[in-house]
């Protein structure tokens, strides 16, 4: 390894500086924050010499998106994270606007390739550009290669554009080739994912398009992954300016398509296609491929419609999903929080099989860091309204009502705490499913993560509710029986 490059030798005197000074208290217990500054998309996530690792989009000088650096953390069990010195500055002709979103692959001979969007500021003449660069190290200082950017416009066929290029997601196939797909703004088909290849990482091959928006579901698409999943192929991107249809959202969006890959011909057949997460903060995700055969995917707890308004109450600002296991059932991408989880459970609690009806709190159901599970057996019963008040106080409630009739769950948040005219619900088809309705939700003090029927549906959701709001009801319009299974969490 050469000598650490000055602007990111400052970027780390700083981290030092500053790190001793953030109150671990002032964190989340499991969902990762930035060392300091600002935190936006998840990048690089692998493991890596027997840790997962972790970089992430950084702007460790505020608590404001500014050029983008990669910030580094590692786990061994993906919620307790220890931080490593940051890992890219925008410091070469190639990058000087910015390291953007990318991803990670170990390469044959050990060591660990960084592959990721280079930002070329724009000039008088010029608007930005964005192509691809990679960087190459042990796991904490990484080397940019003299080549970069490694994958220009120039690969690609006519109609692709410089602007809007960028988050390569590499991997390396079994023959030892090299793999990407990275998202452009097509002329025509706009948001389009295109797939490179190449034998040392260096050389790159345009090979074809694997899909594309054409201004159906958001207009550009960021953030690409491309996996196989329980013998079907799924592609996950991240749309902009989405319009609202069927269940996804209008606006920032996460999707994920099914379908069946024919690599000879570079064809993807699209099958089936659905949001990932339906909640009103999270975006950009990415996944890694565990040594235990899972598939794990994490995201930005946020967007970039409410990071904007959102406060900023803490020294650093933005935050990681809980990382989730991915699974498909019927035609559907679903997810559960990674079972690690449970090595924080504790004081257990549970009611069996009671029955409801007027707002009442169950013993020992209260907090703010909990994993709690609630099953609701309508059967026999005339309710046809089940509501669940979680981070409630005499001023403050979020809000996650069941209309059993419809199969429709609303989240809300409205009275949780916000002073901002921002969206603050969101509906989704949740279906009492052989006698039941799953609701699992997990609470790390400012974030809510509620899984429906076990990961069929998700809805991520920052709470500005202050901590001491930490009450739990449940209420029924009819004496409903329900379970409960609440583990706080440590
Ligand atoms: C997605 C994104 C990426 C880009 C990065 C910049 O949230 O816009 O497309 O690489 O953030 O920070």
């Amino acid at each position: 390894m050469n000598r650490i490059p000055e602007p990111l030798q400052r970027v780390r005197e700083y981290e030092r500086e500053r790190a001793i000074r953030l109150n671990a208290d002032e964190r989340p217990l499991f969902h990762l924050t930035p060392l300091v500054g600002w935190m936006n998309d998840p990048n690089g996530f692998c493991f890596y010499q027997g840790q997962y690792h972790l970089f992430y989009q950084y702007h460790p000088f505020s608590r404001r998106w500014g050029p983008m650096h990669w910030g580094h953390a590692v786990s061994s069990d993906l919620l307790h994270w220890t931080y490593l010195p940051c890992a890219l500055a925008p410091d070469t002709e190639a990058d000087a606007g910015g390291c953007f979103s990318g991803s990670a692959v170990e390469m044959p001979d050990g060591r660990l390739m960084l592959c990721y969007t280079g930002v070329q500021p724009a000039s008088t003449f010029r608007r930005e550009t964005q192509a691809q660069c990679i960087a190459v190290g042990d796991g904490t200082d990484f080397e940019k290669s003299l080549l970069n950017p490694v994958v220009r416009h120039a690969h690609l066929p006519q109609g692709y554009n410089e602007f809007d290029f960028r988050d390569p997601h590499i991997w390396l196939e079994k023959d030892g080739t090299y793999r990407m797909v990275v998202a452009n703004l097509h002329e025509e088909r706009k948001g389009a994912i295109v797939l490179l290849e190449s034998r040392d990482g260096l050389d790159w091959r345009f090979t074809g398009e694997i899909d594309a928006s054409c201004g159906e579901y958001g207009r550009m698409w960021e953030c690409p992954d491309f996996f196989e999943l329980d013998g079907s192929q799924v592609l996950l991107v991240s749309p902009q300016e989405m319009h609202a249809r069927e269940e996804f959202h209008a606006g920032f969006g996460t999707v994920a398509i099914l379908g069946v890959f024919d690599e000879k011909d570079c064809r993807f057949e699209r099958k089936y296609i659905q949001p990932v997460d339906h909640g009103l903060n999270y975006y950009a995700s990415q996944t890694v491929a565990a040594p235990d055969g899972r598939r794990i995917m994490i995201g930005w707890m946020d967007n970039w419609e409410t990071c904007k308004e959102a406060p900023r109450r803490h020294p650093w600002y933005g935050q990681m999903s809980v990382p989730r296991e991915l699974f498909i059932r019927g035609n559907r991408l679903c997810q559960r929080p990674v079972r690690e989880i449970e090595s924080l459970w504790q004081d257990s609690v549970i009611h069996e099989r009671v029955s409801v009806r007027e707002s009442v709190s169950l013993e020992g159901v209260q907090g703010r860091l909990m994993d709690m599970t609630v099953e609701l057996y309508p059967e026999g019963s005339s309710c046809r309204r089940f509501t669940l008040h979680v981070a409630r106080d005499a001023n403050h409630y979020v809000q996650i009502r069941c209309d059993l009739a419809r199969g429709e769950l609303v989240f809300d948040r409205s009275h949780g705490g916000s002073r901002r005219d921002i969206a603050h619900t969101r509906h989704v088809p949740a279906e009492v499913q052989d006698g039941k309705l799953t609701l699992r939700l997990l609470m790390d003090k400012e974030s809510v993560e509620l899984f429906v029927n076990d990961g069929e549906r998700v809805i991520t959701s920052l709470i500005p509710t202050p901590p001491e709001a930490d009450q739990i009801t449940f209420a029924a319009d009819a004496a409903i029986t329900l379970s409960v299974k609440a583990h706080h969490l440590k």
